[in-house]
């Protein structure tokens, strides 16, 4: 039992890092890079699709709210990204940092736990990109049945049931996931170009969305059956996070889903050509101007339709619909599109990964971490994280995936926040490129907020959250203990 918290020394990682070639990394990002990357990979299915269904069934228009208070915590777990980053910059991110600092048994949990921001992201994302994509199709004259473009499973929050919507798979979803796994096996690098490109169409189109409604944000669109006084937090129903303050609340631990992706950031920080001034500045500037720009298009967005019509796949395109401008919505929604494909791109990039450095511990089976022979992709990975997150993507709403995605992920930054702290009292002197300015008060607050953030989600989001870490733990036990390469060497020198 004594191997549950058996530590990997930094040492170790760092030896590590250089065997597989990633301490030689050059370094070549400057700040301005750095904000690029983090946008690329915070813009997506967030502000695009479920600020819609969070403001129509939790927030109301007081989702801009929820927007600053999402941005609030990230911005302090973002800085504890960046210390972790920048002292332990090895592939497997916040799984390989809670296994230098907190051992075997957290670690487990955390990259266990990290399947759901990954993987789950993607499929959350993906779903959007049906929703825009059939859209689209819609305004070029070609119509995708309803049957084969949406979900055959819904879920009532407020009756807590699974019905069956009639509908028989989501093949759009199916179709983008298993396009951009085929791209990955064969070892596609989205470059810094390209990734340039896609960020300043996604940052145009919602620039473009503000410039066109704010001129038309009238608080008369606030006014609906359930909020005739058309009040900025609609009254609360009794229920805790249907409207009212905690609504607020629960929208921002939801719409905290368009936040993620900073933390791809931190991943950067050995190829950052001056990480100590660098990294605050690609974090905190990428959080900044997306939250900046969250905040506008929820209020346009609020401002032009009222809530209540928002619980769409598309409620941005629902958006330029009623400001009665025909003419934008096909490029908004190609913008849409070309942006949300990088972020599922990202992240079935990141999955694989982080298995992979699970496997090569002795944590999941060895030939999970086998590379391609001509390809040098993790291949079986790849295609695994694929094929699930097809099926996932094929069959599930979009507001529960996402909530999922929120809840782990937030989980996931608490432990980080955590780590971070502990790792300055256990190991001061080791080299840290990059510190969170006032630790002590930072990373209790990234904890403090993610956790508060958490307790906005509904109930049967925390079970779903259990229930995931129960069959980790499982697993743990029965295989991972058993097959750990720490702990086998631990036993071997006892
Ligand atoms: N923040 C990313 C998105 O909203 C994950 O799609």
């Amino acid at each position: 039992m004594a191997n549950l918290f058996v530590r990997k020394s930094i040492a170790a990682l760092k030896a590590e890092a250089a065997v597989s070639g990633e301490h030689t990394l050059k370094r070549t990002l400057s700040a301005m890079n750095l904000v690029s990357l983090g946008i690329g990979a915070i813009i997506g299915a967030g502000i695009f699709v479920l600020t819609g269904s969070a403001a129509a069934q939790y927030a109301g228009p007081s989702i801009a709210l929820s927007f600053v208070l999402g941005g609030v915590a990230c911005a302090f777990a973002g800085l504890c990204y960046a210390e972790m980053a920048s002292t332990v910059p090895i592939a497997g991110s916040a799984y390989t940092y809670a296994y230098a600092t907190m051992g075997e048994f957290i670690a487990w949990i955390i990259g266990w736990d990290l399947i759901l921001e990954y993987s789950l992201g993607a499929t959350t994302v993906a779903i959007g990109w049906s929703g825009y994509v059939v859209s689209f199709l819609r305004d070029i004259g070609i119509t995708v049945p309803a049957s084969l473009a949406s979900a055959p499973l819904a879920y009532d929050a407020v009756t807590h049931t699974w019905t069956q919507t009639g509908t028989l798979i989501n093949l759009p979803a199916m179709l983008i996931i298993a396009i951009v796994t085929g791209l990955l096996v064969v070892g596609v690098q989205e470059s810094a170009n390209v990734n340039n490109i896609i960020v300043v169409v996604k940052v145009a189109i919602v620039l473009i969305f503000i410039v066109a409604g704010i001129g038309y944000v009238t608080t008369a669109n606030w006014v609906t059956g359930a909020n005739p006084e058309g009040k900025f937090i609609p009254p609360g129903t009794g229920e805790y996070g249907i409207f009212g303050f905690s609504g607020m609340v629960r929208g921002a631990a939801v719409v905290f889903f368009a936040y993620i992706g900073f933390d791809a950031v931190s991943t950067a920080a050995q190829e950052a050509k001056n990480p100590q001034k660098d990294m605050p500045i690609g974090i905190l500037g990428s959080l900044i101007v997306c939250t900046i720009l969250y905040i506008l298009v929820a209020i346009v967005l609020t401002g032009v339709v009222p809530y209540d019509k928002l619980n769409v796949p598309d409620p941005i395109a629902v958006g330029i619909d009623a400001l009665g401008m025909k003419w934008l919505a096909i490029p908004i929604k190609l913008g849409a599109i070309a942006g949300l494909s990088s972020v599922i791109l990202v992240m079935l990039l990141g999955q694989p990964r982080i298995f992979f450095s699970m496997s090569k511990d002795g944590l999941l089976p060895a030939g999970a971490s086998k590379v391609h022979p001509r390809f040098r992709t993790p291949y079986r990975t790849t295609i695994i994280t694929g094929v699930v997150v097809m099926i996932a993507a094929g069959l599930l709403p979009i507001g529960i995936v996402g909530e999922l995605v929120s809840i782990g992920t937030l989980f996931a930054f608490a432990v980080v926040c955590i780590g971070v702290l502990v790792l300055r009292i256990r190991q001061p002197e080791i080299e840290r490129p990059f510190k969170a300015p006032v630790v002590y008060l930072t990373a209790p607050l990234g904890a403090i907020s993610a956790v508060y953030l958490m307790a906005g989600l509904p109930m049967d989001t925390w079970i779903r959250l259990g229930l995931w870490l129960a069959i980790g733990l499982a697993i743990y036990f029965l295989y991972g203990m058993h097959h750990s390469k720490l702990g086998r060497q631990a036993q071997a020198e006892d």
